[in-house]
């Protein structure tokens, strides 16, 4: 069985000040809940969650990865240097990254590859824009994104991988894909890794992300191929997280 994840990205936001207020009241408001709960904090603040963090029952991960292990790579971050401070996870291939940075495919894959050689579970982002999406070419956008990071990898590291599908018209634009829109689409990734095994496929997280709210948390947590949320702008609020994190 898979357990749930409940993943925030804070994407580029947080101060020394406001990130210790925001782990203080979520580890304390933490009581009891059935799935696991990662914070992606900015790659400077994850001195500061390992500090607050440790002995918790929150993990926390990158925003992003360097596809090399090492060297000069003005700016960049390994995979090395995240475990280094704790990490264990890190999200590859978000749509920002994809849209503003120009990642390809192929360069996510590389990424996912090295997050996985390193030890780092990375949680792969699909999705498709609005465009897309009115075009029917959902299902094509989100098989291309997942397959190039396939081809790079070995059962095993298939095994270790984590899958985000955020529709890129669905994140902070408050519009939710419905449970149903989302399920047809996971069951869609899933159906994709079973090429390498029912095993695999069964064990794969799928996490949806965009707009996930405490209002619309359980029911898209309810479907049987939702395994947990990436959350952007509900994980910067404490009560939010914690709502979803009870949702789950
Ligand atoms: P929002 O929850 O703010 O829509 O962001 C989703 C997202 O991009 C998470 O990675």
């Amino acid at each position: 069985m898979r357990r749930t994840l409940i993943a925030g990205n804070w994407k580029m936001n947080g101060s020394l000040a406001a990130n210790a207020a925001l782990l203080a009241e979520i580890r304390t408001g933490l009581s009891g809940q059935s799935c696991d709960v990662l914070v992606c904090a900015p790659a400077l603040y994850l001195s500061q969650c390992a500090d607050l963090l440790a002995g918790s029952d929150i993990a926390w991960g990158g925003q992003d990865v360097s596809m090399h292990a090492s060297g000069a790579y003005t700016g960049e971050i390994s995979a090395t240097m995240l475990l280094d401070l704790g990490c264990r996870f890190v999200i590859v291939g978000h749509s920002e990254r994809r849209a503003y940075h120009h990642e390809s495919n192929e360069l996510v894959a590389q990424k996912a590859k090295q997050a996985l050689s390193s030890g780092l579970a990375p949680i792969v982002c699909v999705g498709e824009t609005l465009e897309q999406r009115e075009l029917g070419q959902t299902n094509q956008v989100v098989a291309a994104q997942l397959q190039a990071v396939l081809d790079l990898l070995d059962d095993v590291a298939v095994s270790g991988l984590v899958i985000a599908y955020e529709p890129v018209w669905a994140i902070g634009t408050g519009k939710t894909a419905t449970p149903q829109m989302a399920q047809d689409v996971h069951a869609f990734l899933r159906k994709q890794l079973d090429n390498r095994g029912v095993e695999i496929a069964e064990k794969v997280r799928i996490l949806y992300g965009g707009s996930m709210k405490p209002e619309n948390a359980k029911e898209l947590l309810a479907m049987v191929d939702i395994d947990g949320g990436l959350i952007g702008g509900a994980a910067l609020k404490s009560s939010d997280f914690l709502a979803i994190i009870n949702a789950a």
